[in-house]
């Protein structure tokens, strides 16, 4: 596994990694945990006892992504992200990935294991003295979805942090992938080198439009603009939208994709008896995902 050095999260000075621990050279220390993860949040950082997403939730998440229903898109991420670090002749030596608010890790796999197999460097072998792999790394703030994602693969660096005070070193990733989680246009400028590039998906107009009428009675616009809300900080280059059907075919498909989203939070019982009925249920998928790079100080504004 190729691992990235790290940040303090106390100093922002390199991390040292001696078997497990990991240690700046101001003496902060952190221990790994035993199931292989890092925990850089600091106690005094975080807003609640237990931040993001609840186990519960974690759990409803990785019962459905496992499904496959979302693997149309996971495929499509993996490509606007083998295509960004392709045609970034300086990204190519052994990218650096990081994966932003990664949940359980079922995208955050998929795309390691598919920039491993399609980064031009790789198939490309026998023109390079050393193979080129990615460094992946992936961040959530809850550490019931990284001790999920942790049992995923080995080949990840995964950690418990905050992407609004990521534990890495300023502009030194290639790529930042931030699917379905909240924006922080500075924090992300700040770990991106320079012209290197965010990847981002939000749910589109029809997302689950279906569900969403079951639960409400009047389904509102969404104003979220992710591309206007980057815009100081990153240029939008490519956007695509992922639509098509798909039918959840049980009823554990269907609480499973009712645990994860906020949507089931806010039912009324009749309606939510009514969903508790269905053995299958045909939905929309309808996602934007959009590839911005990050501008240079000076240029290309
Ligand atoms: C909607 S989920 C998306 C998870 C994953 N990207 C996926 O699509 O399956 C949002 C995730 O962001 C995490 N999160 C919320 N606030 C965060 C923060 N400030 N820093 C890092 N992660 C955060 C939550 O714990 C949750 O796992
Ligand atoms: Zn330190």
């Amino acid at each position: 596994m190729t691992e990235q050095t790290l940040a303090c999260p106390v100093c922002r000075a390199a991390l040292i990694r001696t078997d497990n621990n990991l240690r700046c050279s101001a003496g902060h220390s952190f221990d790994r945990a035993r199931q292989g993860y890092w925990n850089l949040l600091l106690a005094h950082k975080k807003r609640s006892k237990d931040p993001g997403d609840n186990a519960t939730m974690v759990q409803a998440r990785h019962n459905f992504l496992e499904q496959g229903y979302y693997q149309r898109l996971s495929d499509a991420v993996n490509k606007m992200a083998v295509s960004a670090l392709n045609g970034n002749l300086e990204a190519v030596h052994q990218p650096k990935v990081t994966d932003m608010g990664c949940g359980e890790g079922y995208y955050t796999e998929r795309l390691h294991s598919s920039l491993v197999e399609n980064l031009t460097c790789n198939q490309l072998r026998e023109n390079y003295p050393q193979p080129c792999p990615p460094t992946v790394s992936a961040l959530d703030i809850s550490r019931h979805a990284i001790k999920a994602a942790c049992r995923r693969t080995k080949a990840i660096q995964w950690i418990v942090a905050s992407g609004a005070d990521m534990p890495l070193a300023d502009d030194s990733q290639d790529l930042l992938c931030v699917l379905f989680s909240r924006l922080m246009p500075d924090a992300f400028a700040r770990v991106l080198k320079p012209g290197a590039h965010l990847l981002i998906a939000w749910p589109g107009e029809n997302h689950l439009i279906e569900l969403r009428k079951e639960i409400y009675d009047e389904v509102r616009p969404s104003r979220f603009d992710p591309i206007t809300q980057l815009n100081e900080q990153f240029k939008a280059i490519e956007q695509q939208q992922i639509r098509y059907p798909f039918t959840l075919q049980s009823q554990e498909d269907i609480q499973a994709l009712l645990g994860m989203t906020p949507h089931s939070q806010r039912m009324a019982s009749d309606r939510r008896a009514r969903l508790n009925a269905l053995n299958s249920l045909p939905l929309t998928l309808d996602v934007n995902l959009a590839l911005l790079r990050k501008r240079k100080p000076l240029c290309n504004r």
